[in-house]
C-alpha cells in the first residue's frame, strides 16, 4: 500500500499526467527520436515539467526567453510553444553537436523564426547579447552547467524588468540542498543561488521540490520585483 513513496511509482504518475495534459505531438516525438540518435543525454524536461514551462510563458505573457543549457531542443520547444507569434527565445548550448541536433528539432517543430541557438559556454556568449543589447528577458529558465547557475542568475537579473520571471532547474538535487557540509560543487551553487535570492531584495522567490520520471529534485522559481 506504500506505491507512491516508490520512485518507479513517480514515472508511472508522469505518465499519466504527460498523457493527459501534456501529450506529445510529432515535433516532440521526433526531437526526443533524433536525440535519443544522436546519442544525446536523456536529462531533458519532463513532459509535464515541459508544459509548465509553456504555461509560465503563456501566464506572463512573455515576448522575450533566454535559455541556459538547450541540450536537443525539447525544453526549448515548450517554452517557445508559449510565445506569441512575434516573441522570441535565444537559447545558449556549448556543445556544437547538440547544438545541431537542437536546431533540426527547432526547425522540424516550425520554430526557425522564433528560436535562436548560440553556441559556446554561456559565460562566453552572454557579453556578446550584452553588446548587441538584447533583452530584458521577461522569462529565463537556467538549466545549463550547474555549478555556474548562480553566476548565470546574477547576469539574468541585471537583464530583467518589473515582473521578469526567472526559473533555475535540478537545485534540489535529491534533497543534498539541504546540506550545509556538501563538498560537492553543484549543491554548493544551489545553496549559494538561495542565500543570493535571499538576500537579494530586487527578487521574491521559492523553491518547489520534485518527483517524477526524473526522480527527486526541484525548481526555484523568482519574480523580480523592481
Ligand atoms: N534544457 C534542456 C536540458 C539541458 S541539459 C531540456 O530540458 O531539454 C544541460 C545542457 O547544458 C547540456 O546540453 C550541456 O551541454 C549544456 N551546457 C553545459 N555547460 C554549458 C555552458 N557552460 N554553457 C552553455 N551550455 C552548457
Ligand atoms: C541532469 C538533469 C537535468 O535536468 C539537467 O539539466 C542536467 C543533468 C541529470 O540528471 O544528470
Ligand atoms: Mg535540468
Amino acid at each position: 500500500m506504500n506505491a507512491g513513496v516508490e520512485s518507479g511509482h513517480w514515472s508511472e504518475v508522469d505518465d499519466y499526467i504527460g498523457g493527459l495534459l501534456a501529450p506529445h505531438d510529432e515535433a516532440l516525438v521526433a526531437a526526443l527520436k533524433a536525440s535519443d540518435e544522436a546519442g544525446l543525454p536523456e536529462i531533458q524536461v519532463s513532459p509535464p515539467q515541459g508544459k509548465l514551462l509553456q504555461l509560465l510563458a503563456q501566464a506572463i505573457g512573455a515576448k522575450a526567453i533566454l535559455e541556459f543549457g538547450t541540450l536537443g531542443g525539447y525544453s526549448t520547444i515548450w517554452l517557445a510553444r508559449g510565445l506569441p507569434a512575434d516573441g522570441r527565445l535565444v537559447t545558449l548550448e556549448s556543445d556544437l553537436g547538440y547544438a545541431e541536433v537542437a536546431q533540426e528539432n527547432i526547425e522540424r517543430a516550425g520554430l526557425r523564426d522564433v528560436v535562436e541557438v548560440r553556441v559556446g559556454p554561456a559565460l562566453e556568449t552572454l557579453p556578446q547579447l550584452d553588446a548587441e543589447g538584447i533583452g530584458p528577458f521577461d522569462l529565463t529558465f537556467i538549466d545549463a552547467d550547474k555549478a555556474n547557475t548562480p553566476e548565470y542568475f546574477a547576469w539574468v537579473l541585471d537583464h530583467s524588468r518589473l515582473g521578469s520571471l526567472i526559473v533555475a532547474d535540478n537545485v534540489v538535487r535529491d534533497g543534498t540542498l539541504a546540506d550545509a557540509d556538501s563538498g560537492d560543487s553543484k549543491v554548493r551553487a544551489q545553496r549559494q543561488l538561495h542565500e543570493m535570492i535571499s538576500a537579494d531584495p530586487r527578487v521574491s522567490a521559492t523553491t518547489i521540490q520534485t518527483v517524477g520520471g526524473k526522480g527527486y529534485d526541484g525548481f526555484t522559481l523568482a519574480l523580480v520585483n523592481s
